[in-house]
């Protein structure tokens, strides 16, 4: 019997998506795997991931539109860290709708030209592109703060029954109507927003956990991060939603209210290093004080992409399962706001259990 193939459609082919691209062609074998480490499954429910196809991509960019997702990943503003080349894919990039995806500060920022949106072909119809393709999932990397985009994409891929796996802090799989939408349509979706592989959250998360259990009273936390690629313009310029989900990815999982605090900066010429500086402020035995300052440096899109790739496989095997919805486990271990929150011990071992199918 042919071995089963996930059929991919990314939702934006910028860093992350060029990570995740440059990701199924490096990890061609377990032997790969075992040497160079980097992905938490290399056969995840029978899936490795080869399996993923990559078949269409849809932006914006006037870079990107009409090239194959092979040579569009690695266009200007895209900056990522190059994990290896990539061979002609026949997957090509589509032109969506511009929505909300394009502010000023994305085209142009201190002076310097970002991406001009493509006025040379007319958006196709998101839906009709993915059933004509047969798209099983739809991979949503949009720029933070789109919310009209990532809303027309979710409904695209709940009227073609795609998957859904949204990487971006718009509030999609955690919000109560949205999945039960996604129940009404018989599609699976994970979200929100990346938890990186070990980024600034997840880091920020055990360390607070840490000081909590020892029995610390944490008076004052805050994690400051910096890059120079689009998203940080952007996290700079509207943010809003990514100080949502960072704050509650922290404070969700700790006893007493504690004020945490994330905090983002542009520098340019970081490219896609980004740096965390993590702050975390309390008291200990007798009311003796205890300041922990943590430096972090990590390339930032291959920290998704290093998600990515299980979270798309874990769709695609809720989808073979027939579930439809939020699916919660998967959320809650690759994303900062899923719809139900528990520590990542807990979560972690939730993940294998729906891996193993119990
Ligand atoms: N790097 C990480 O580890 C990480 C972690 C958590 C969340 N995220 C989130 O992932 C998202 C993507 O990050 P990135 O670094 O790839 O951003 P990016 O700016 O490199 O890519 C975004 C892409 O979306 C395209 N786009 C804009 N509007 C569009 C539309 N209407 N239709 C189709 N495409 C459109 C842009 O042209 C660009 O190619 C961001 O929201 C970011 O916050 C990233």
């Amino acid at each position: 019997m042919a071995k089963k193939k996930i059929r991919l459609a990314l939702v934006g082919v910028g860093n992350c998506a060029g990570s995740l691209v440059q990701g199924i062609y490096f990890y061609t074998n377990s032997s790969v795997a075992e040497e160079q480490g980097g992905l938490m499954h290399y056969n995840l429910g029978g899936y490795e991931p080869s399996d993923i196809e990559v078949v269409l991509g849809f932006d914006i960019d006037s870079k990107k539109i009409g090239k194959d997702v092979s040579e569009a990943i690695w266009e200007w503003p895209n900056c990522a860290y190059k994990i290896g080349d990539v061979p002609f894919m026949n997957a090509p990039v589509l032109k969506g709708p511009v929505l909300d995806g394009a502010p000023e500060h994305l085209r142009h920022y201190y002076g310097k030209d970002y991406f001009t949106v493509d006025e040379n072909h007319p958006p196709v119809d998101v839906a009709q592109a993915l059933k004509d393709n047969n798209i099983d999932v739809i991979l949503i990397n949009l720029p933070t703060g789109s919310y009209e985009a990532a809303r027309y994409y979710l409904e695209a891929a709940k009227t073609a029954k795609c998957g859904i796996v949204n990487g971006i802090p718009e509030l999609l799989a955690s919000d109560k109507k949205v999945a039960q939408g996604c129940m009404d349509a018989g599609v699976p979706i994970l979200g929100d927003d990346w938890k990186s592989q070990i980024g600034a959250t997840i880091v920020h998360r055990a360390l607070a956990k840490l000081f909590e259990d020892r029995g610390i009273n944490i008076k004052k936390s805050y994690q400051l991060n910096y890059a120079g690629n689009t998203d940080f313009i952007n996290l700079v310029m509207r943010g809003e939603t990514k100080h949502v989900t960072k704050h509650d990815a922290i404070s969700s999982i700790l006893k007493k209210d504690t004020p945490i605090a994330p905090g983002f900066a542009f520098v340019d010429n970081q490219g896609d290093q980004k740096t965390a500086r993590i702050l975390i402020e309390g008291t200990k035995f007798g009311g003796a004080p205890v300041r922990l300052l943590l430096h972090l440096e990590v390339e930032d899109s291959p920290n998704s992409g290093g998600i990515s790739i299980d979270a798309v496989r874990c769709c695609k095997l809720a989808m073979d399962r027939g579930l439809s919805g939020a699916i919660e486990a998967p959320s809650s271990y690759f994303f900062k706001h899923p719809p139900v929150q528990y520590t990542d011990d807990e979560c972690r071992e939730l993940l294998e259990d729906f891996i193993a199918g119990k």
